[in-house]
């Protein structure tokens, strides 16, 4: 406990003395920086962050969407994505020959401990050209249109597979329908390229709410091509591994009451064991208010939260045995507490990590 607060009270310090500096950087360098840092931590042994991580975090075991963590806190999709590709057969080449292709896959869950990975799409994208990252500090917000740049699901597979011995024992895997594309097989095979290969993530995700593309994030979450999509993903998981990978949806932070009661139900009926609660919220981006990007952080919060006090009443009228994960916003006791009063089990953050540095959630947990 003392050895505990006081390397999370250097973390603190250090990283509200390094920030100033780091934010001297647009947040795309920050991030790409970030990325390249990871890179080479990737290569070294991670025997030292996982000490920092055995050192910091508190020990607080939940069991949300049938998956057992050892506390409530999950990185969010889209730190540790990977890098995109034009074809899946260059993405291929890239892991043949010893390309770090997802930066931060195995320094990062040492670290913080639980991660999501991806998106990942059943094609590799390249995402948005052009600067697709900002930070808005005074309200603690970032906001992004990467564009579901990723390396693909076969690829990400293949180098998961490669690297199967360093997999970190807990981590999650967010695939995203391909933008466009409505035929449920684009979803089962992303998630079969992964269970073909061996490997077996502790939790799937769906992304039904993928902002930044050129789809219309509302699409994917009609009553009727929810039930497509979550329905195949599920008759897969239960064919192929009976059940035993759990899988969770995201959902869009501006949905109503009435759209979120008719999803919970086919949440409930197809048997999804959680529900992330939410994805960013999308709005002009700083520098051309004719493009839309995806904030995260302060400013998604309230609606992040109306819509987790939205899904907590719906689970309490309709005894939905669904977990919601809160996600949006949190970055702090208050922010915690806030979702928790709704019966939230578990967390996951991406903001908080340029906020609070990359202790974030051990800090969070300490402070609660
Ligand atoms: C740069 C960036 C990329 C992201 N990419 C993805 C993604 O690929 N898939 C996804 O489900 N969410 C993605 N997200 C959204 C986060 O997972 C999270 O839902 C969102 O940032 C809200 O959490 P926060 O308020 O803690 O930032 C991304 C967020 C950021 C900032």
């Amino acid at each position: 406990m003392l050895i505990r607060n006081l390397i999370l009270q250097i973390s603190k310090t250090g990283y509200q003395i390094a920030r100033p500096f780091i934010f001297l950087q647009s947040a795309q360098s920050a991030h790409e920086q970030t990325l390249k840092l990871l890179n080479i931590l990737d290569k070294t042994p991670v025997s030292f962050l996982r000490l920092v991580h055995t050192l910091t975090f508190r020990h607080m075991p939940v069991t949300v969407g049938k998956v057992d963590l050892p506390h409530p806190f999950i990185l969010a999709a889209g730190f540790v994505k990977g890098l995109g590709f034009e074809t899946e057969q260059q993405a291929l080449r890239a892991v043949r020959d010893g390309v770090n292709i997802i930066p931060g896959w195995r320094a990062i869950p040492g670290l913080v401990g639980a991660v999501e990975f991806g998106s990942f799409t059943r094609y590799p994208r390249v995402g948005n050209s052009g600067t697709v990252i900002w930070r808005d500090s005074a309200s603690q917000s970032t906001q992004n249109r990467v564009g579901l740049k990723n390396p693909g699901a076969v690829a990400a597979a293949a180098f998961l597979y490669q690297n199967r011995k360093s997999c970190p024992k807990q981590f999650g895997i967010n695939i995203a329908p391909s933008p466009g594309v409505d035929d449920p097989v684009d979803v089962v095979e992303a998630i079969g390229a992964f269970l073909s290969r061996g490997i077996r993530p502790s939790w799937f995700t769906l992304n039904l709410s993928c902002p930044n593309t050129e789809d219309d994030p509302e699409n994917r979450q009609t009553e009727t091509l929810t039930k497509a999509l979550c329905g195949a993903a599920m008759d897969y998981l239960n064919e192929q591994v009976a059940g035993s990978i759990p899988l969770w949806v995201k959902i869009s932070p501006n949905l109503s009451y009435s759209q979120l009661d008719v999803l919970m139900k086919v949440f409930h009926d197809l048997g999804i064991a959680a529900v992330i609660a939410t994805n960013t919220l999308t709005q002009p981006i700083p520098d051309n208010a004719t493009i839309q990007g995806g904030v995260g952080g302060g400013k998604l919060y309230p609606y992040a939260l109306s819509t987790v006090a939205k899904l907590a009443k719906i689970k309490q009228e309709k005894n939905y045995p669904i977990d919601i994960i809160a996600c949006g916003g949190i970055q702090d006791p208050l922010t915690y507490i806030a979702y928790a009063q709704h019966g939230v089990k578990a967390y996951q953050y991406w903001s908080a990590l340029v906020y609070r540095g990359p202790l974030a959630a051990a800090l969070i947990l300490n402070e609660i």
